[in-house]
């Protein structure tokens, strides 16, 4: 098809471009002349540059013969309706506005396939981070937390296909909420990504049905589109393992330090509590077992006797030394407790209650070792007791999980939160003459028999640990051969 464009400004010079450049499947359109009132318009000019036939006076270009198409593109109406009076029958005519409407409908498809092709191409990268990421959980998720897409591991875990979490809120599907994660053991990275645009790490600790603390690393990726935060990429990754070891090795480490204290220690000691016992012994032998100090000697030996024990007992925890088990009753263990520490409570005018079930069964554990524990934490809550106050020891045994639950109770002055995550640490202490021992010792004592140790405390109104120990029933099945 052979064109004669009358009009040879910018669009004029395009179009040429274009005919040039583009391979028509269908039509061949060739431009062959442009008229233009002006020597200079670039079209005209650049048909002149390509050898077409150019004038200045579009009338020149009806007597032609070689032209099927006359294109108007002054955009003066006058001029193509004399187009269409002038030319010859077999000639066509199209007007300025048509060509326009027929440009503007080509942008608009044009658009439309690049903007197809572009979603096709975030859709396929989207997919490959979606799904790549099998470990973790992934998210994207809008401002107002509506779960825009999900992975597959996600999916499973919520037990639900991608249609049914597509809209839903994400603490809804991530954790069973009606409202956004917050606190300190939940805080949600959402809110910060989005108002500074940048990423946004937090940590949520969860406790499995066992009581166990799960650890979860959850960050939040700002997805930008022209410039504003549309959304977020959430990823949540369980860090459980990670938090473990090194906890371990920040224990391993204190162990390390402890070692090295006690070894050094404990010899020093050893030698004065020699002499202190050879000499309180001799006293003894020479006192009348009914004179009156005969008995305060006797305490004096066995208390010697017990802290020769602690040294002892605190290097085998700084060596993480086996306990000593033998089958015993935790009734006598804790009586027995009471006994030892009834002076110090009387001394500080605390009351001491017990309240231990009858019928604990026996266990394999080391007792002068679980002793020694439950009088550090009945210390501990004496000393934080103050004059009327009291204590109470309670125990009893847990048939469902076959644990024995041993509480030690106090109405003293309660542990501060910043003061709480430190109180096992070894060295640790408030007390003027405190070694901040006691607790580490108690803790490793503990997790040798398997157990744990909770702590509850509130400020001013009191303390309880409580020690979970398993049932140990060592070689009773042998015994019952
Ligand atoms: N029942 C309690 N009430 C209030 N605070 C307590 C209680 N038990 C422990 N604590 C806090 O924990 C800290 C550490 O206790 P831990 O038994 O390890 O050492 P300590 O008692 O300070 O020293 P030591 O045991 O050598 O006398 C204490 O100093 C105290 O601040
Ligand atoms: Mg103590």
């Amino acid at each position: 098809m052979k064109i004669a464009v009358v009009g040879g400004g910018n669009r004029c010079r395009n179009l040429l471009d274009l005919i040039e450049k583009h391979s028509f499947s269908e039509i061949s359109p060739k431009i062959v002349a442009v008229a233009d009132k002006k020597d200079d318009a670039p079209g005209l000019v650049k048909a002149r540059e390509n050898g077409l036939f150019v004038t200045n006076d579009y009338n020149d270009l009806f007597d032609r013969d070689d032209i099927d198409l006359i294109m108007e593109l002054t955009g003066d109406q006058d001029v193509f309706n004399e187009i269409l009076k002038k030319k010859k029958k077999t000639v066509r005519a199209v007007a300025h506005w048509i060509i326009n409407f027929l440009y503007e409908i080509s942008v608009a498809l044009n658009s439309q396939v690049l903007a197809k092709q572009r979603l096709k191409e975030q859709r396929a990268r989207c997919d490959v981070i979606m799904n790549v990421a099998i470990n973790e959980k992934v998210m994207v998720i809008s401002p107002d937390y509506r779960i825009i897409d999900a992975n597959e591991n996600l999916l499973k875990k919520a037990g639900l296909r991608r249609d049914q979490a597509i809209g839903r809120y994400c603490y809804e599907v991530s954790h069973n909420l009606d409202a956004p994660c917050s606190g300190e053991r939940s805080p949600c990275p959402l809110p910060q990504a989005i108002k500074t645009k940048k990423p946004s790490q937090t940590t949520h600790i969860h406790t499995d049905k066992d009581n166990n603390e799960l650890f979860f690393s959850v960050s939040c990726y700002p997805v930008f589109e022209d410039g504003k935060v549309i959304g977020v990429v959430g990823i949540s990754r369980d860090i459980t393992k990670d938090v473990n070891i090194q906890k371990l090795m920040v224990q391993q480490d204190r162990l390390a330090s402890i070692g090295r204290l006690a070894a050094g220690v404990a010899h020093e000691i050893n030698n004065p509590m020699t002499t202190i016992l050879t000499s309180v012994m001799l006293m003894q032998e020479d006192t009348d077992p009914n004179d009156p100090n005969y008995q305060e000697l006797k305490t004096i030996v066995d208390e010697t006797l017990r802290c020769s024990k602690i040294v002892t007992s605190l290097l085998d925890f700084a060596r993480q030394m086996k306990p000593a088990k033998k089958m015993s009753n935790p009734t006598d263990i804790i009586a027995e407790c009471i006994v030892l520490t009834k002076k110090q409570a009387e001394f500080n005018d605390v009351v001491i209650v017990e309240n231990l079930s009858e019928d604990l069964p026996l266990t394999n554990i080391d007792g002068d070792k679980i002793q020694q524990a439950l009088i550090n934490l009945t210390l501990n809550a004496i000393e934080a007791t103050g004059p009327g106050g009291k204590v109470t020891l309670s125990a009893k045994f847990v048939p469902n999980n076959e644990t024995f639950e041993i509480t030690i109770c106090d109405s003293g002055t309660g542990i501060s939160d910043k003061d709480i995550d430190k109180i096992f640490d070894p060295f640790f202490t408030t007390k003027e003459n405190g070694t901040g021992l006691g607790l580490a010792i108690t803790l490793g004592i503990i997790e040798q028999h398997g157990g744990t140790i909770d702590v509850k405390s509130k400020l001013g109104q009191g303390t309880s640990f409580t020690i979970r120990l398993p049932l140990d029933q060592g070689n009773k099945d042998v015994h019952s051969l």
